[in-house]
């Protein structure tokens, strides 16, 4: 069955003054699917999920998400539209509960879900999904990484996405932690989700994508599935060395 493509990424240049920091990068993500981004650091994955959810504007290129180029409108209007990240060092807001923290990012959820579901309810589910209802009251600096991270999904979750960009959600988890995450990332995309995943820890994004696309300095190095990127005499080279060994 052929799949719909939700996110087109055509041809993305970003400079930094001298830096350039994305090259020319041109990927889909397909409805449904959970597409691995790998590469070393300084490769540009931030970057790019920068562009994508309007954070900073692209140098060249276009996004398309569900025929919508996103070039060019503000960060709350694309993630009406459904694109939404989670961010690489804690963002949650200081000094406010985990409900607070997640019910502000409910109020970024598209229009057409409002009528469906009230901000309470949806902020409810979100907490829920990411088993935090005995934390709701309790204050963002005092929870624990593996619920910061959480409540990172949850407030992803709450803005009720389409396109859901994680960037190294996994930082500084136990395995514990770890496996709940990814657990939470399979459900989602299960529901018909897509997700970028990008993260460090290979073995994990080798498990749960469907593709992985492998970036480095800010060019598109390989893409396809997993086992066969983890093959590639290139991204062994680049990336990957003695980290993921082929029989796994
Ligand atoms: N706001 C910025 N200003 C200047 N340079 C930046 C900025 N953000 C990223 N860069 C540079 O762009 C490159 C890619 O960085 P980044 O996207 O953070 O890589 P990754 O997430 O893959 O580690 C790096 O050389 C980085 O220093
Ligand atoms: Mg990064």
């Amino acid at each position: 069955m052929m799949q719909a493509k939700l996110l087109d990424v055509r041809d993305v240049t970003k400079s930094f003054g001298g830096i350039q920091a994305l090259g020319g990068v041109s990927f889909d993500v397909y409805q449904g699917e959970i597409l691995g981004l790998i590469g070393p650091n300084g490769a540009g994955k931030s970057t790019l999920f920068n562009v994508i959810s309007g954070l900073i504007p692209v140098t060249s290129g276009d996004i398309v998400l569900g025929g919508t180029s996103l070039v060019g409108l503000r960060c709350d209007r694309i993630c009406e539209l459904g694109a939404v990240r989670t961010f690489q060092s804690a963002s949650l807001l200081i000094g406010m509960t985990v409900w607070d923290n997640v019910h502000v990012a409910s109020l970024f959820r598209p229009r057409e879900h409002y009528a469906r579901e009230s901000a309470a309810d949806c902020t409810a589910r979100a907490i829920a999904f990411a088993g935090l209802q005995d934390r709701v009251n309790a204050v963002a600096e005092t929870l624990t990484v593996g619920e910061q991270k959480r409540v990172e999904l949850a407030r992803a979750m709450a803005s009720a996405p389409r396109l859901l960009m994680t960037d190294e959600i996994l930082a500084g988890l136990n395995s514990t932690d770890s496996q709940g995450i990814l657990d939470m990332l399979v459900q989602l995309k299960d529901q018909g989700m897509s997700i970028i995943f990008v993260e460090h820890d290979v073995r994990s994004v080798m498990r749960i994508s469907d593709r992985v696309v492998v970036i480095a300095q800010g060019r598109k190095l390989a893409e396809g599935a997993p086992q066969e990127v983890a093959r590639s005499p290139e991204v062994i080279k680049v990336y990957l060395g003695g980290r993921y060994a082929q029989n796994h």
